[in-house]
């Protein structure tokens, strides 16, 4: 069996793997080890070829080249059977579970077998076992439907685990959870390594990356660019590594002067879908080349506030004015046309539509204009040409413009969307969560563009709940509680303690500054 100088044995052995996609090389010749008892974490921006490898690893592709030897020994996988029969399991980032099944029919579901009444109570103590052992707490009688997302992944593992894997690939599992959820995957990866188990952890953010990790691989364009122990690296030579160039965290600089203000709401109350109060009493301006950051826990009024101020909804009360011209009853394609775009943070359901070709969303909302209309039916050509050059100057990666956007990866179909939205000139721009889930170089590109259209003269409404970045960006920053304005402060100044407090309900005026 093979050994490296002062590691554990190689459980896997990966060399020279490439595989290529129609107009996409996913892995580019990737070498990589994989000792035993490691957690071993693969970086890398959206699109780097994570899920490839890990899905060549467990027998879903057959690579093009290359070889994976498993404790040493050179293996074809042919299927996820064969992979697991080789001890790897693999967790996906979309869970297979069948949620009219409890958790025990679905651990050992797919094992060939039905479930006695023995069987299952034999089977039943074996979850509870294992569930105990890794600190994986589920209730093994539970349905699926009745679980958090949470526990689905749990039993997700358990699931593996119950079928004897040794080697546990786990792809981007901390993206579904909350940070209290993730320390205890922690504990669960800890427990698992203490038991001799080999570990693949996919993420993008760096921290946890760091927290976690005894060796990382960063994974970019395909290919391998390095494997570093975490014990001798940084989150910002990290993400150096994953986008091959110098990232900044900087703060942004704000304009010395803004212009006129752009919005204005006076009082302004809606109702949210079930006809509850949504927003009440909001008041605020924003100004031409100014940021107004809103801050606040999510449910808190964010989504009914930026459909009010782009037509989406209705106020129920107040008065809301663009430019001068009161807005309170217009449209949302008096609102387009008024020049006010929209990125929301819905990106699968609102922003695109999956099924039509990249060329197709990049013109959804622009239809109508002349340049891209002849009579009644769309200009082709002109919106090509347009879909060409967005992908471009905004370095979408997709194997072309009649690619269809749901088989982008999240990154890239932000990037469409904000490519969309902002290479229309608009007065107003109304941005909602437009980072969440991006990984870092995606963050950067986006937090620039919105810095650059503040330059140009955009009057921009970011609502986040990143409140790092909400400082980073904004001019100023309004903190909404129960759809009430708690405050509004200069981001420059503005302490975290106080924002955190009127997200809480305090208000500005109660808190000793
Ligand atoms: N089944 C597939 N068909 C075509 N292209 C794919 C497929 N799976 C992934 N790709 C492409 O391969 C590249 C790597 O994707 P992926 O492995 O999912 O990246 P990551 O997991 O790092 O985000 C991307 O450009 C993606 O669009
Ligand atoms: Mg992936």
């Amino acid at each position: 069996m093979m050994t490296t100088a002062g590691q554990g044995k190689v459980a896997v052995s990966l060399a020279g793997i490439t595989k290529r996609f129609p107009g996409v090389l996913a892995n580019d010749d990737v070498d990589l080890d994989l000792f035993e008892g490691e957690i071993h974490t693969i970086l890398g921006e959206n699109g780097a070829g994570k899920s490839t490898l890990m899905n060549v690893l467990t027998g879903i592709y057959r690579p093009d080249d290359g070889t994976i030897s498993i404790w040493g020994e050179p293996v074809q996988l042919r299927s996820p059977k064969e992979a697991i029969d080789r001890g790897i399991g693999m967790v996906h980032q979309e869970f297979k579970l069948v949620q009219t099944h409890t958790v025990t029919e679905n651990i050992v579901l797919g094992l060939g077998r039905g479930l006695s009444l023995v069987g299952e109570q034999e089977a039943a103590e074996r979850v509870a076992e294992l569930s105990e052992r890794y600190g994986l707490k589920v209730d093994p009688s539970a349905y699926v439907w009745q679980l958090s997302i949470g526990e689905q992944q749990r039993v997700e593992i358990l699931k593996i685990l119950y079928r004897g894997a040794r080697i546990l690939l786990l792809d981007e599992p901390t993206a579904v959870l909350t940070p209290q959820e993730c320390d205890e995957l922690f504990v669960t990866l800890r427990a698992m390594r203490e038991q001799g188990h080999s570990i693949v952890f996919i993420s993008h953010k760096l921290d946890e990356v760091m927290a976690i990790s005894d060796r990382i691989t960063v994974l970019r364009g395909g290919k391998n660019v390095g494997t570093i122990p975490a014990a001798s690296t940084n989150p910002q030579e990290l993400s150096n590594l994953m986008v091959g160039r110098e990232i900044s965290f900087e703060t942004y600089a704000k304009k010395e002067t803004v212009g006129e203000e752009v919005l204005v709401l006076d009082s302004v109350s809606a109702s949210n879908d079930r006809g509850l109060p949504a927003l009440v009493d909001v008041s605020f301006a924003v100004a031409a080349g100014e940021i107004l950051g809103v801050a606040g826990v999510a449910g808190n009024g964010q989504e009914e506030l930026a459909q009010v101020i782009t037509g989406l909804r209705s106020a129920i009360g107040g008065a809301i004015t663009l430019s001068g011209r009161d807005v309170t009853q217009a449209s949302a394609r008096d609102f387009i046309e008024a020049g006010v775009s929209y990125v929301p943070a819905d990106r699968h359901g609102v922003a695109t539509v999956g099924d039509m070709s990249l060329t197709h969303n990049s013109v959804l909302r622009r239809y109508r204009e002349s340049k891209f209309s002849r009579g009644p039916f769309l200009h082709l050509e002109a919106a090509v040409e347009y879909a060409e050059r967005l992908i471009e100057e905004y370095g979408i990666l997709t194997p072309g413009h009649e690619t269809p956007v749901r088989s982008l990866s999240g990154g890239n179909l932000q990037k469409v969307i904000l490519a969309r939205e902002m290479t229309t000139r608009h007065r107003l721009l109304v941005v909602m969560s437009a980072t969440r889930g991006l990984d870092v170089g995606a963050t950067e590109f986006v937090r620039q563009t919105l810095d650059e259209h503040r330059h140009a003269g955009a009057a921009i409404v970011l609502i986040s709940e990143d409140l790092e970045e909400l400082l980073s960006l904004s001019d100023r920053i309004a903190v909404i509680f129960h759809g009430r304005i708690m405050g509004i402060v200069d981001a420059a100044t503005a302490r975290i303690e106080s924002l955190g407090l009127m997200m809480a309900g305090e208000a500005l005026s109660e808190i000793a500054q």
